[in-house]
This record gives structure tokens, C-alpha cells and sequence, in this order.
């Protein structure tokens, strides 16, 4: 059952949304070699908390840190750590929030010092069929309109479209329906209405298997043939007049 949000929810929703991309906009900043993950981590929790919100992975079905932090092959739900960050890696950190009883998730991608020109595209191809994949998200449309738009653009661009973790409905819980899968046919699925709010998310692995595995920490989940990952997010609201993203600082 998709749970419809009105105008008090959306404004909550706004708010828990704004802290994640205050988060990912501040540790932009911080995004350089030789930083350990997990001061990330700490970073990041420190400045949901003062912005009056709580993390909202941790804990989740028991998931240890603030931040999902994924490098390279690594696609989501990387565990921080003592690791540091080198020169030319590409970085995707997920960041959830809770205010107020209302999720807010997002997530990106980011470039450690020069990456190669092979890392901006799939960077870039993954961020730009994000928003090509929100334009579908227009009361009337059908929820795959907006997973056969992401699909097209990625593998328009010769890479592959991870299938085993979709983007999500979103409100009072993390995961809420429907399910919002990052590829298949046009036209099909729940119609899209006001009030819906979805966390839309493609995951793309820059080789030609889109097929993952998860690493012995039971979380870390990598593409299989070991190419890099780009991971982009954000929570939309469903507004009469077309999508409205709420993960804005
Ligand atoms: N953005 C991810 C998601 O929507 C993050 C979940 S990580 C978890 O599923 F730890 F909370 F599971
Ligand atoms: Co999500």
C-alpha cells in the first residue's frame, strides 16, 4: 500500500530531506586523500544532531554507522572504517535522517583528488539519468515509466544497471512501497499520484555485469566482476503539478 503524504507530512518530510543534503553538501568539503571513513562517519552524525535530527541507518535492521560510505567497486552500504581515502577513487556516501518521525535519504557520488575520464562518465551518466528518471515522476504517469527512463540513459551510455537494490517509497518508515526498480518496461506499475514521496536511486556498476555480491561484513555490496560503482539519490514529493526533490540544502 503506497502511503499518501499531506501538506504538514510533505513539510515535515522537507526538513528531515534538507539535513541530508546539508550533509552531502558539508562533507563535499571534507572529500580528500588520506581521510579515514570513519571520521566521515562522525562528521556527518555530529551535524544531523545539531540540526535537531537523529541518523537514520543506524541501528536500522542493524546497520552500525550514520553513513553508508562505498568506494570504487564497492556499489552501497559500505561500513565506515579506519580506511582512508586515495587519490582518485570514487566515493559514494549514502546519508539517512529522522526528524520530527519523517525519513529523509539521499546519497552521491563523489571523486577523490583526479579521477580518470572513464569514472566522470559513469558519474555523470548515473547523476543525469537520476533527474531524467524524476521528470517521469508526474501524477498520471506509471511508476516504471520512471525505471524504463533511468535504464534507457544508463545503458545508452554502455554501462549497467544494478538490479538487486531498487529505490523505495518513503514517510514514517525508511522503506515504505513501492518498490522502485532502475530499469524495466515503460508503462507499467501503480500510477503515480500527489502525495507519493520516493526515494528514487540508481546504481550503476561501469562494466557490463550489472550482477553484485555482498563482502563477509554481510553489508558491503560490490559489483561482481570487480568494475567501479556510482550511487545517486534523492527523496522526491509527488506534487498535482509534477516532482519536487526535497533532498535540497
Ligand atoms: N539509501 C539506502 C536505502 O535506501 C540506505 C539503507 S542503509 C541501511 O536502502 F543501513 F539503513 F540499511
Ligand atoms: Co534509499
Amino acid at each position: 500500500m503506497i502511503i499518501l503524504k499531506n501538506r504538514e507530512e510533505k513539510l515535515k518530510m522537507k526538513e528531515s530531506n534538507r539535513i541530508v543534503a546539508l550533509v552531502l553538501k558539508e562533507i563535499e568539503k571534507k572529500i580528500k586523500p588520506g581521510v579515514k571513513t570513519i571520521d566521515l562517519d562522525k562528521f556527518a552524525e555530529e551535524l544531523i544532531r545539531k540540526e535537531g535530527a537523529v541518523p537514520g541507518f543506524k541501528g536500522y535492521l542493524g546497520y552500525p554507522a550514520t553513513l553508508c560510505i562505498s568506494i570504487d567497486e564497492e556499489i552501497v552500504h559500505g561500513i565506515p572504517s579506519e580506511r582512508k581515502l586515495k587519490e582518485g577513487e570514487i566515493v559514494s556516501i549514502d546519508v539517512g535522517t529522522i526528524k520530527d518521525g519523517f525519513y529523509g535519504d539521499g546519497a552521491r557520488t563523489y571523486a577523490v583528488g583526479e579521477i580518470d575520464e572513464s569514472g566522470k562518465k559513469l558519474m555523470e551518466t548515473t547523476e543525469k539519468s537520476l533527474y531524467i528518471g524524476i521528470e517521469k515522476a508526474i501524477p498520471g504517469n506509471r511508476l516504471s515509466d520512471i525505471s524504463n527512463a533511468i535504464q534507457t540513459h544508463i545503458e545508452s551510455e554502455g554501462f549497467s544497471v544494478v538490479r538487486d537494490f531498487v529505490g523505495h517509497g518513503i514517510g514514517r518508515n525508511l522503506h515504505e512501497d513501492p518498490q522502485i526498480p532502475n530499469y524495466g518496461d515503460p508503462g507499467m506499475g501503480p500510477v503515480i499520484r500527489e502525495g507519493m514521496t520516493f526515494a528514487i536511486e540508481p546504481m550503476v556498476c561501469e562494466g557490463k555485469s550489472w550482477k553484485t555480491k555482498i563482502l563477509p561484513d554481510g553489508w558491503t555490496a560490490v559489483c561482481e566482476d570487480g568494475s567501479r560503482a556510482a550511487h545517486f539519490e534523492h527523496t522526491i514529493f509527488i506534487n498535482a503539478e509534477g516532482p519536487e526533490i526535497l533532498t535540497v540544502a
